[in-house]
């Protein structure tokens, strides 16, 4: 209509929401942050400040990271909006969709919720939801950390451009003549597109931990002296599993393909170092019938893990091992005997306690002279590797400790440094052998995961160790 003057329409509510969320985004975050930090005051971690702030530093790199792909989502789904009104809603679903996803899976909150290892909660669609959530935790954080040391060479590089230019030019020109280095488009545009590259790669890492390595079952064979090995134990083969955590990710069919590998290295005795179940007490009955395939010569032997103490299932799951014939040793010993020769096997159940000192107290409670027979081989099971833990099996005189707990960080680059993987964060001891006063410690990566269902660098691992006297 000629000469009608345009009249502005009023914004929306969705659209006066959304701009109020972009006008208040740092306050909406530091928020999250802020709760966070509350929650760790409410409820402390059993492994104390550093864990805590381990934990807080992480949800701060969360936070940035996913901010960081929800804008390069936007911008890449938004060329193909044109209306401003269609940006603001994808904004918006963006924003609400990462809301959800930070309330139903960020570790910590979902296991204090308790609401995914329930055995109700298998359905397929569930698995699915989770696996995909945890794909895209893994895949997205990596991703982050990529782009940042990305940035960080391309700045680190520009900066000494610039310095080396200003330099050069400062020796050949008079002081009062200004350069100026215009950024290269080629080059910008090179760096753009190496850095979507670049930040690709973790996604399909991801994937790959995923779908295939977290049960891409490694044989580890390791030779293992002992100075006073009896003679007739010189050869003698023991196979270790260790970390089970049967679960949504680690099925029953799974276990008995690693029971069939054991079986198969025809060892003269397997042991078993804990962790049974992920997080569903209902299952324990499940893991024993699909471990109860084991057999060797000399017998089956275990310890218990954190998961049966914090499931409160450490009796009935050593009694459901005792009626499939596998010895569960909870401070106990069982001489292994071959003709009149003796090997000492003994196992502890995980020490528990409130505070370091009670801890250390229930230590020595389970871990006392009275289980080390001298003057023969002494083997200790015991499910976590801590400092602790081996330091007084050294100073019992032990001579070899075979441990898990770790999974190898389930995502580790031991490769580029051996303890690169996430478990160094919070143990010394992650995955191989340690020594300590002549005593050896053997820290298996296990079979199962918890946490993330991903393994990367990090495979599902079934140990045989054969001793010898030289
Ligand atoms: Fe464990």
């Amino acid at each position: 209509m000629a000469g009608s003057a345009s009249v502005a329409k009023p914004a929306s509510g969705s659209a006066r929401a959304y701009r109020r969320v972009i006008a208040h985004w740092r306050v909406i975050v530091l928020g999250l942050i802020l709760a966070r930090a509350a929650f760790y005051v409410i409820h402390p971690d059993e492994f104390g400040l550093f864990f805590d702030l381990l934990s807080l530093g992480l949800l701060v790199i969360f936070i940035a990271g996913q901010i960081f792909w929800i804008k390069r989502i936007i911008d890449v789904v938004g060329r193909f909006l044109t209306s401003h009104m269609g940006r603001t809603r994808l904004t918006v679903v963006a924003v609400l969709i990462y809301l959800f996803v930070y309330a139903y899976g960020y570790p910590g909150i979902q296991s204090t919720n308790d609401h995914i290892f329930r055995t109700g909660y298998y359905r397929p669609l569930t698995v699915v939801t989770e696996a995909l959530f945890w794909w895209w935790f893994v895949g997205s954080m990596l991703a982050f950390f990529l782009v940042l040391v990305f940035g960080a060479g391309d700045y680190a590089a520009r900066a000494i451009t610039w310095t080396y230019t200003k330099i050069r030019d400062t020796t050949r020109q008079p002081a009062s003549v200004e350069i100026s280095t215009p950024a290269s488009p080629s080059r910008r545009r090179f760096l753009q597109q190496n850095a979507i590259l670049v930040s690709a790669t973790p996604f399909v890492a991801a994937g790959y931990g995923l779908l295939y390595e977290r049960q891409d079952v490694e044989v580890v064979r390791q030779r293992v002296r002992l100075a006073h090995l009896p003679k007739g134990f010189d050869g003698f083969r023991i196979a270790q599993l260790s970390d089970i955590h049967m679960g949504p990710f680690t099925t029953a069919d799974y276990i008995q393909r690693c029971v069939a590998i054991t079986n198969g290295l025809k060892p003269d005795l397997i042991v078993l170092t804990g962790d049974y179940i992920a997080w569903d007490p209902s299952l324990e009955r499940e893991v024993v019938r699909a471990l109860a395939g084991l057999r060797a010569p000399q017998g089956v032997f275990g310890c218990l893990g954190n998961h049966e103490e914090e499931s409160s299932t450490e009796d009935y799951v050593a009694s459901l091992f005792a009626e499939q014939g596998i010895h569960i040793l909870r401070q106990q010993r069982a001489p292994i005997q071959l003709a009149s020769e003796t090997v000492n096997l003994m196992g502890i159940d995980d020490p528990r306690g409130e505070t370091e000192a009670e801890a250390m107290r229930d230590l020595y409670r389970r871990l006392h002279k009275g289980l080390v027979m001298p003057g023969t081989v002494n083997i200790l099971l015991a499910h976590e590797p801590s400092v602790f833990v081996f330091d007084r099996a050294a100073e019992l005189g032990i001579d070899l400790m075979l441990a898990g707990h770790t999974h190898g960080g389930q995502l580790a680059l031991e490769a580029v440094h051996r303890g690169f993987n996430i478990s160094h964060l919070l143990y010394r001891y992650t995955s191989g052998w340690y020594e300590n006063r002549g005593a050896k410690l053997y820290v298996n990566r296990g079979i199962g995961t918890t946490g993330f269902p991903i393994r990367l660098g990090a495979r599902p691992e079934i140990t045989v160790f054969e001793l010898s006297r030289a």
